[in-house]
């Protein structure tokens, strides 16, 4: 593993030395150094700095580039408009770097010095229902996080906070007592057949609920023998909570997503920690009795008539809900994980749900200031017509209905171009699921997580435009174009001059490693699409303006090859990272 510095990182270097040898007074100054269409690269820094030393931009951008040491990185450096720096850099040392990452499995990409631990909370259902849209993003969502963070050298942790725990409960496990055999063994359903037996269940407990007075007597003393750990009523519990995980697990690989059993560490899990924190925040007088309920009191956070909104650890009958088991949860996160990060990728319609969390545990003290955290709230996703997502009779739609139909209309797009390529049919079935999910996930991706976004198939699986699919079909191109190669092997030569679309193709190959941690350490895994995306039109337009196996000279050929191949590796790492498989034919 060899990290490999980038060619802005080097400009920067440069400028930043010879700012300090011409001017060791200005002490250290940030050159601004960003991509520019009229050259390779601007420096802004000067102008902020002849203003601060009260001296002339342009006569002090002059002494700057004279002090510069050009080697043979720095092929042109001009002063222009109030004392700008236009830096071009040799096609040499272009080539010559990208030939130290395509040596390198990482792409030259270096590890983290000093990784921390991210716990990221994401893709958590609730049990014994139905998964729906909202959940499909924060599992989308918290999975490419991690890619990402991972990727960095950056220790992640899942946790999969689960709804399995609450009142609910009660009324279920009573009606499968009544009713024993209606939950058939987890180990003998399929995920299909695990979720019709659970709606059936709700549907059929909630009827009797609703009708039967006595029931619901009989129900909220089963929430009691639930609380006090009663054998029975916890092993009728756990089969829900089997049967729901089977479900679940389906979902997830359709998704073509991995999720671990030992993260899967629902609200329940934090039980026994739960009157502990309820303890420790009523004797330090973080949170107050009210009303009988222990509550945590914000300035700031108002509702209706300017009345404060408090935060219910524990209610006045003495039950734990959910705000109780976020604190117990952090403390278990911070305390024994060793977090320094904590990132909750849920719906932004919990966002202050969150808010009040954090707050009670910086002030209860288990969220240090070493430690962040950060709820990655997460918009709605819309149907075509912009409204949220209902079927034509107005439910809400199942996830595994949506996913099953994107996968089907992929599979019809692989289909029309599958004789060409020379596709099995086997190939088409296993490409249309890439295609198809790839595609759900990526339109997810590319709009930043807190906007809604437009679930819109047409859209999703079209050639043209920033979808996965284009991402897939420039990623298999390419790889074609390597198979017809022939003899002819992807080398470097970095004596070629290089036309502009190479140049440009290059620079952009060069920033993926920068990229990456800036959209890592902002969350912002759209950033990662978005590069994504260009890497592929800078691709498109090498491809028609440089002939690759047709170029004139072998060396030529090589070089181009070389640049296929480097463009290839880095859309197939940065896919990966955000969860979407790249098809070698397509
Ligand atoms: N199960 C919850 C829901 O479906 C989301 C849980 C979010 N995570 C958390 N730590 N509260 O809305």
């Amino acid at each position: 593993m060899a990290s490999v510095p980038s060619l802005a990182s080097t400009v920067q270097q440069r400028l930043a030395d010879a700012l300090s040898a011409a001017l060791p007074e200005a002490g250290s100054t940030d050159p601004l150094l960003r991509r520019s269409d009229r050259a390779d690269f601007q420096a802004n820094g000067i102008l902020a700095l002849a203003k601060k030393l009260k001296g002339n931009p342009r006569e002090l951008a002059t002494k700057v580039t004279d002090a510069l040491d050009a080697g043979d990185v720095l092929k042109d450096v001009e002063v222009s408009g109030p004392g700008f720096l236009n830096i071009t850099l040799t096609d040499r040392a272009i080539t010559r770097t990208l030939a130290a990452r395509a040596a390198d499995d990482r792409l030259g990409v270096p590890l983290k010095e000093n990784p921390g631990v991210t716990v990221v909370d994401y893709a958590q259902p609730n049990v014994a229902k139905e998964m729906h849209v909202g959940h499909l993003r924060s599992a989308v969502i918290g999975d490419a996080l991690r890619g990402m963070l991972d990727f960095t050298g950056e220790q992640t942790i899942g946790r999969h906070h689960i709804g399995d725990w609450g009142t609910q409960f009660g009324m279920l496990i009573q009606y499968l007592i009544e009713n024993p055999g209606e939950l058939a063994p987890a180990d003998e359903v399929d995920g299909e057949q695990a979720m019709s037996n659970l709606n059936r269940v709700y549907k059929a407990s909630r009827a009797v609920f609703d009708s039967d007075e006595e029931f619901k007597e009989r129900a909220r003393k089963r929430v009691v023998a639930l609380q006090s750990g009663d054998k029975e009523t916890l092993e009728l519990w756990q089969q829900f909570v089997d049967e729901s995980k089977v479900y679940f697990y389906s979902v997830f690989e359709k998704l073509d997503m991995e999720v671990r059993d030992e993260e899967i560490v629902g609200e329940s899990a934090y039980n026994d920690l739960m009157p502990e924190t309820a303890r420790l925040l009523e004797e330090s007088g973080v949170a107050v009795r009210s009303e009988g309920a222990l509550v945590v009191f914000f300035d700031e956070i108002r509702g209706k008539d300017d009345q404060p909104v408090p935060l219910i650890v524990q209610k006045a009958d003495g039950g734990f809900g959910y705000a109780a088991s976020d604190l117990s949860a952090i403390r278990n996160r911070v305390g024994d994980l060793h977090a320094t990060s904590l990132i909750y990728v849920v719906d932004v319609r919990q966002s202050l749900h969150f808010k009040m969390v954090f707050e009670t545990a910086r002030r209860a003290g288990w969220l240090s200031d070493e430690v962040t955290a950060h709820n990655m709230g997460y918009g709605t996703v819309l149907g075509a017509d912009g409204k949220p997502f209902k079927t034509r009779e107005g439910e809400t739609v199942k996830l595994e209905d949506l996913l099953d139909e994107a996968v089907e209309r992929a599979t019809a797009v692989v289909r029309e171009k599958a004789e060409k390529v020379g596709l099995t049919e086997e190939e088409i079935v296993e490409n249309g699921r890439y295609v198809g999910i790839g595609a759900v996930k990526y339109a997810d991706l590319s709009t930043s997580a807190n906007r809604d976004y437009k679930f819109d198939l047409d859209q999703m699986v079209s050639l043209n435009g920033d979808t996965s699919v284009y991402l897939q079909y420039a990623y298999a191109r390419i790889k074609s174009i390597l198979r017809k190669a022939g003899e002819a092997r992807p080398t470097a030569h970095p004596e070629l001059a290089l036309a502009p679309a190479e140049r440009a193709l290059g620079l952009h190959l060069d920033a993926f490693g920068e990229l990456v941690y800036e959209a890592s350490a902002e969350y912002a895994p759209h950033k990662l699409a978005a590069y994504l995306y260009q890497l592929a039109s800078l691709y498109t337009t090498f491809y028609d303006q440089c002939p690759v196996l047709k170029a004139e000279a072998a060396e030529q050929v090589e070089n181009r090859l070389f640049l296929c191949d480097l463009t290839a590796r880095t859309l197939h790492q940065g896919m990966a990272l955000l969860g979407i498989r790249t098809p070698e034919r397509l």
